[in-house]
């Protein structure tokens, strides 16, 4: 059954958010994509999936910002089954270590990429809630977020966002425990050639937005396996 699904940062062609966006179009599933500036490669494919590719722009940084996307989702669609948070954000000191990195780079990026991903379930709480297959948000964390693995003396803003979204989407799971139709997790994807700076990485983002499609497909109803997992599944240290 196609179903709907909103996928956040999807403007880059080369990225993973643009890789599920097609495959989940390839799926013949319906698609928010959200961007936060114009992107001409999703204006391509919009030309072939003009019934089913809706374009959003958000950003993930102003709750007036997603509250007007969703608003605006509104109009289109009266249920949502799938939000993938992938929107994220690094800084340019985000390689620097304490004597270098500028400290006030941090709270800018905790905004983006830990709390713009609840702030987007909460203004699409509504559509989640009206979703017929129950609804699943998956927030795409990294192994960086995680405090028991923490071995970088770097990533002061990245990994401390994305350790924030995993204690958010706990807190979430949570929240949510008693109710069947909705589900939350937060997931290590893995090491994507998503960039010219990580040409080294294993997994290609066209291929791999596949393996989590199909991973997604397996969690919407499963609440008692680990909330933070590897793209295979497994569950990660927090
Ligand atoms: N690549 C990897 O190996 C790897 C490993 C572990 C985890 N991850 C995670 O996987 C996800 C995708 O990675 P990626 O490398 O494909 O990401 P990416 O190329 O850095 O893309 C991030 C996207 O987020 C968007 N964005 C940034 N700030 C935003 C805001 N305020 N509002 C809305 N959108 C915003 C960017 O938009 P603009 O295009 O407008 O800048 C961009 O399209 C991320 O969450 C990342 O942390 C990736």
């Amino acid at each position: 059954m196609p179903q709907t699904v909103l996928i956040t940062g999807t403007g880059r062609s080369y990225a993973l958010g643009f890789n599920l966006v097609k495959r989940y179009l390839e799926h013949g599933d319906t698609v928010f994509a959200s961007i936060r500036r114009p992107s001409e490669a999703l204006e391509e494919l919009q030309k072939e999936y003009s019934h089913t590719l809706h374009i959003l722009t958000m950003d993930i940084a102003s709750t007036e910002s997603v509250n007007a996307a969703a608003k605006e989702a509104e109009k289109m669609t009266d249920a949502l089954d799938l939000i993938i948070n992938n929107a994220t954000i690094a800084s340019e000191d985000t390689m620097k270590e304490l004597p270098d990195f500028d400290l006030d780079l941090i709270a800018p990026a905790v905004n983006v990429g830990a709390v713009g991903p609840i702030r987007v379930l909460k203004a699409f709480l509504p559509l989640l809630k009206k979703s017929r297959i129950g609804a699943l948000v998956a927030n795409i964390s990294s192994e960086a977020g995680s405090i028991g693995r923490c071995y970088r003396t770097y990533y002061l803003d990245y990994a401390t966002e994305k350790a924030a979204l995993n204690m958010l989407t706990m807190t979430m799971r949570n929240y949510f425990k008693d109710d069947p139709n909705l589900n939350i997790l937060c997931i290590h994807p893995g090491w994507i050639r998503t960039n010219p700076d990580n040409s080294e990485a294993p997994l290609d983002p066209y291929e791999h937005a596949e393996t989590l499609r199909l991973l997604f497909e397996t969690k919407r109803h499963d609440k008692e396996s680990p909330v933070f997992i590897t793209y295979t599944g497994e569950p990660y240290p927090w």
